[in-house]
């Protein structure tokens, strides 16, 4: 059975928006796709590694013409993919060579908060340096490195702050499937601007508090691009890197593909679909079969009607090789019986949204919760249809989804996740634990909304040391 839907409901879609700007093809040459390269660790050894994150500005060849004035880790726009090994010892020094305050999160990786994680409270001024040590105690996945000061987290992704990261581990690593990176096995980040004068980025003048749009796709940081393939199979691994923008992609001739992995872990079982939508900050590993075609064709890969990437078709041996039936066992831990329901609401639209009618404060903890206990958390979208899908994130953890509005979640939502997209008027019921303790946000991954102040903070307690006190920052000046 392939899946042949968006899953989500189409009267809440992006395009429905007043403000919706659609996507369209810039007037430029094509270009080869980006494909970021590994970052090189400063030393590693079997059970240790060390590297440097800079902050910078830059300018990057987008388009004829002018350079863009652009900002990235370790280059002039986004980052270099790191690569994570479970149960290695991370050793990260941050340099901040921007003009402002900014922030190293690691949206996905189940680190210790507030600081490891990096959200608002782990500041790095600029010109200033912070250095983090963390373990890696997570199963495969594809997650990213993005800025995330208060309330700019917007703008500055909005600049080129963001890039994926692989965390590797023994499970996936035996599994028959690509891995060769940059061959057949490649990042696709896909994120959306607009081009003023001077093919410059204006993020005041584009401002949307329900989201910033841009018509022209961006993937990898490239404009136009296309890829060759000189694989039977490749497998792209997506990550949703727009403000805004929700994602509906799908290929030319409706060629399947198989889904393998959602945000956080393989999914229990590959899944054959024409049509995948991601909204903001999901990730998902595809595979694609390119057997059917020849050398000299095209195939392309679209959301909605417009085109994002061209696989131009070379030579490749054959490989017909089945993938594996069963991919991963999604944990299902037991629910402590003394935990009640926890209930989130993300609430209201433009300026007035909220979580639990409130607005974010970065000195107010909003919940706390004991470590390694697993509790049912209920989040529901209170924006009635025709209203917009909120893209519902926590930090600090994976969550398994139990079900929407009291039935099965989508078949791609088995694995683990840190996001997940709430209809309108829908509740989703997710199982939550961590297994770290600190201070971590949950918020909309809107990123208009989650600086609006739909967002909040937990603390994770660890019984071992329960008085621990965090340092809030209650404002962070740019
Ligand atoms: Cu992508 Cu608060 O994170
Ligand atoms: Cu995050
Ligand atoms: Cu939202």
């Amino acid at each position: 059975e392939t899946i042949q839907d968006y899953c989500y409901d189409e009267a809440a879609f992006d395009y429905h928006d007043r403000a919706y700007i659609p996507l369209q093809v810039a007037d430029a040459p094509e270009q080869p796709l980006r494909i970021p390269e590994i970052l090189k660790p400063d030393q590693e050894t079997a059970t240790d590694v060390y590297y440097t994150i800079t902050a910078q500005t830059g300018a990057v060849q987008l388009l004829p013409g002018k350079k863009t004035a652009t900002w990235g880790y370790n280059g002039p726009l986004l980052g270099k993919t790191v690569i994570f090994k479970d149960g290695q010892t991370v050793h990260i020094h941050y340099i901040n060579d921007l003009p402002e305050v900014t922030t190293f999160h690691w949206h996905g990786l189940a680190i210790p908060g507030p600081i490891e994680d990096g959200g608002c409270h782990a500041p790095v001024y600029p010109g200033q340096t912070r250095d983090v040590e963390f373990t890696i105690h997570q199963p495969a996945a594809f997650v990213w490195l993005h800025a995330h000061p208060c309330p700019a987290t917007a703008e500055q992704v909005w600049h080129g702050l963001a890039g994926g990261a692989i965390v590797q581990d023994q499970h996936e690593a035996q599994l028959p499937l690509p891995r060769n990176y940059g061959v057949d096995d490649i990042p696709v980040i896909l994120q959306d601007r607009r081009f003023h004068e001077d093919n410059q980025w204006d993020y005041r003048q584009d401002y949307d508090p329900d989201g910033i749009l841009g018509p022209t796709p961006m993937i990898n940081g490239t404009i136009n691009p296309y890829f060759d393939v000189t694989t039977q199979k490749v497998r792209l691994r997506f990550l949703n890197g727009a403000n805004r923008r929700e994602w509906r992609l799908h290929f030319s001739d409706d060629l399947p593909f198989t889904q393998i992995a959602g945000d956080l872990s393989l999914l229990p079982k590959p899944l054959k679909m024409t049509k995948l939508m991601l909204t903001c900050a999901e990730r998902a590993e595809i595979i694609v079969d390119f057997g059917s075609y020849r050398p000299g064709d095209e195939v392309v890969l679209y959301s909605d009607d417009t085109p994002l990437l061209r696989f131009k078709i070379h030579e490749f041996k054959p490989d017909h090789a089945a993938l594996p039936n069963v991919l991963f066992e999604t944990p299902n831990p037991a629910v402590a019986p003394e935990m009640p329901i926890h209930y989130v609401t993300l609430d209201g639209m433009d300026e007035a949204v909220a979580m639990n009618g409130k607005k974010f404060k970065m000195d107010r903890i909003d919940y706390q919760m004991p470590m390694h206990k697993v509790q049912l958390w209920d989040i529901e979208n209170t924006n009635h249809a025709p209203g917009m899908i909120h893209p519902y994130h926590m930090h600090g953890t994976g969550f398994v989804t139990v079900a929407r509005d009291g039935h099965a979640p989508n078949p791609n939502e088995l694995g683990l996740k840190d996001t997940i997209a709430i209809n309108p008027g829908e509740h989703v019921l997710l199982k939550v634990w961590f297994d770290v303790p600190g201070v971590f946000m949950y918020h909309c991954h809107i990123l208009e909304h989650e600086d609006g102040g739909m967002m909040a903070q937990l603390k994770v307690v660890d019984p071992k040391n329960p008085n621990k006190q965090y340092q809030l920052m209650d404002h962070m000046t740019l």
